[in-house]
């Protein structure tokens, strides 16, 4: 095959893009996105402060474009994200009170989710809620207020919105199977499923350096995958963009029949929220840089 997305679709994977709704008008990009990749998921218009900026305010005008350019050109759709400490109004920071707040967020998710039902195949209901070095969760505002059961809280409400959506925890530098961050997660995602916590899926964002994915990273997709979970590597870029290091990516992710698609955080270098260090597949022109060869060949299983 001679695109990404067809060739990812020969094994049953997607191969997609985080799209900036503000991009959809330059033709460029669009022609890249229309050829290239069949996912889609939102790089900010589904996030809290861009969907719920005053309490009970829903603004979907940027995300529902995004939806429809993918309904009109075949497109699956990724929904990032529900619950997170990132790009967070103040109005939900400031909550004081437990009660309160966890009916915000259950209703925040109710609410996004209500909307898109039938439109987004998987949701990243829970984003980075572990802290960095460490197996424990970090002390953003729903784990102050609500403890660590705030994940399986959002979870179990998501479910019940949207039983079809799959529902994925999403997180950063858990790609290296020896970091405590990874052990943390994956001691959570165990426990959801020996206690029936509805969790279909993770995503491994695989933000990567120069030198691309840590040795036992095929490691970690397999036992992520041996959990009972989908595996997803969900915002991929990699500094300076290495042939090797991208297929090197790919092949870890094909070897284990769990990992079910990868996307790149952006399209070209200049869409990039790392653009100076070139980690894209498509160079600011829209030319095809070196590492798509690469990918693609890996892809078609070469
Ligand atoms: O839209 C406003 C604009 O109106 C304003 O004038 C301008 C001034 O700062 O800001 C614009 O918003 C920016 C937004 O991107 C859209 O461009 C925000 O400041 C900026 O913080 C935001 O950055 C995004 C970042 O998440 C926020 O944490 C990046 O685009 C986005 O790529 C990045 O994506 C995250 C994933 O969601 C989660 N994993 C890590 C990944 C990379 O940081």
């Amino acid at each position: 095959e001679t695109t990404l997305g067809a060739a990812a679709a020969q094994t049953g994977r997607y191969f997609g893009a985080a799209v900036a709704a503000g991009r959809l008008g330059d033709s460029q990009y669009t022609t890249i996105l229309n050829r290239e990749f069949s996912s889609i998921t939102p790089e900010n218009e589904m996030k809290w402060d861009a969907t719920e900026p005053a309490r009970g305010s829903f603004n979907y005008g940027p995300a529902d474009r995004i939806v429809s350019h993918a309904r009109a050109n075949g497109k699956r759709m990724r929904g990032h994200t529900l619950v997170w400490h990132s790009q967070l109004p103040a109005w939900v920071t400031n909550i004081q009170d437990a009660n309160t707040l966890r009916s915000v967020m259950n209703n925040h998710i109710t609410n996004v989710m209500t909307h898109f039902k039938g439109q987004i195949e998987a949701w990243d209901v829970v984003n980075e809620a572990f802290a960095d070095g460490t197996t424990q969760l970090r002390n953003s505002i729903f784990r102050q207020r609500l403890g660590d059961g705030f994940i399986e809280e959002a979870f179990r409400t998501a479910r019940a919105v949207d039983p079809a959506a799959k529902l994925c925890y999403n997180d950063y530098n858990v790609e290296d199977w020896n970091a405590a961050k990874t052990q943390g997660m994956y001691n959570m995602v165990r426990d959801f499923k020996a206690r029936g916590v509805p969790i279909d899926c993770v995503g491994l964002q695989s933000h990567f350096g120069s030198g691309g994915a840590p040795s036992a990273f095929r490691t970690t997709i397999t036992n992520f995958a041996a959990l009972g979970v989908d595996v997803q590597l969900t915002e991929l870029d990699i500094a300076g963009a290495g042939s090797t290091q991208y297929s090197n990516v790919v092949q870890a992710c094909m070897a284990v029949a769990r990992c079910t698609g990868i996307t790149t955080w952006g399209i070209r270098d200049s869409d990039s929220w790392r653009a100076s260090e070139n980690p894209l597949l498509f160079d600011r022109s829209g030319n095809k840089k070196p590492a798509y060869d690469s990918v693609l060949a890996a892809l078609n299983g070469g």
